[in-house]
């Protein structure tokens, strides 16, 4: 079709959708909703040809800012709201479950596997406050869970993940724990610190466009997987942290506050925090989202 116009644009480009090779009825879904949206945004705001190509030149160097130890693309995600959204709409909250959160763009795979109880704490900070975290990990029958994973990381009380720092050792900060008989879990860590996200690059520009500030509260990321139950990725949010309410990536939610408390006397932490998780099975997970 020649001469496309302003109002038939968008159903010229929908009805291209699969005309030389057969696309599956979900990308046809996907690419049909997500050409309707673009056209109207652009439609709705009138984009200027410079602000289209500052957008691609945009986009272009967040690619570029991408390596194995930055994923932009999740950081500009979470930055609009979107990764939250997504975590919502794909772990809908049927019952007692735990709640879900961001997975943000500082996981790592393949972090040490220590024995319950050992400390992730490779390199010592003056400031820091040692944590003994432990909890159980359930079904949603209150059944213990062994042999779950639960795979953590946090920031160091310079503000900085490891792998953004290259003061501190390899996976610092960093480790997976496993579930014993009762479906008890504990390892030593330290309290985590409010940290501002990247605002270097392409994520501080989007930040600084939109006006919002950088800043996250306290938080431990936590994920829990074990094979036939949902995996969980979420985060625990330390209950005296600043920016509960302001967190520039919008993950907080109430049920995963955690109150980081002052340690019995002889303990050999600052502090224990205790959390325990719900896992639904995964079938029942299937039956939720239908
Ligand atoms: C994080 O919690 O590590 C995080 C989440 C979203 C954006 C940036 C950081
Ligand atoms: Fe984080």
């Amino acid at each position: 079709m020649r001469n496309v116009t302003i109002e038939n644009v968008t159903d010229v480009v929908i009805q291209s959708l699969g005309k030389h090779e057969a696309i599956s009825a979900r990308q046809r879904e996907i690419m049909t909703s997500l050409i309707h949206h673009l056209h109207d945004f652009c439609r709705e705001v009138n984009l200027t040809h410079p602000e289209f190509l500052a957008a691609c030149d945009f986009l272009a160097r967040a690619g570029q800012t991408c390596s194995d130890k930055r994923q932009e693309f999740i950081l500009l995600a979470d930055i609009v709201g979107v990764e939250v959204l997504v975590d919502m709409l794909s772990n809908p909250i049927a019952g007692s479950e735990t709640t879900s959160t961001v997975l943000g763009p500082f996981f790592r795979d393949n972090a040490p596997i220590l024995p319950k109880g050992a400390s992730t704490v490779q390199k010592a900070f003056d400031t820091q406050e040692t944590v003994f975290v432990e909890g159980y990990i359930r079904d949603v029958d209150g059944k213990p869970i062994q042999g779950a994973i639960v795979d953590v990381w946090e920031d160091a009380p310079n503000g900085l993940y490891e792998n953004h720092d290259p003061d501190q050792p390899d996976y610092n900060l960093r480790g997976r724990f496993e579930s014993d008989e009762n479906g008890h879990y504990a390892f030593r860590a330290i309290r985590p610190v409010p940290y501002p996200i990247p605002g270097d690059e392409t994520a501080g520009e989007l930040i600084r466009y939109m006006g919002h500030h950088q800043m996250r509260p306290g938080h431990l990321h936590m994920m829990v997987t074990r094979e036939g139950y949902r995996p969980l990725i979420s985060q625990i949010f330390d209950g005296e942290s600043p920016y509960l309410d302001e967190d520039s990536v919008f993950a907080v939610k109430q049920e995963l506050i955690g109150e980081f408390r002052k340690a019995p006397a002889g303990a050999d932490t600052d502090l224990v925090l205790r959390f325990d998780f719900t896992l639904p099975h995964a079938a029942e997970q299937r039956m939720a989202a239908e």
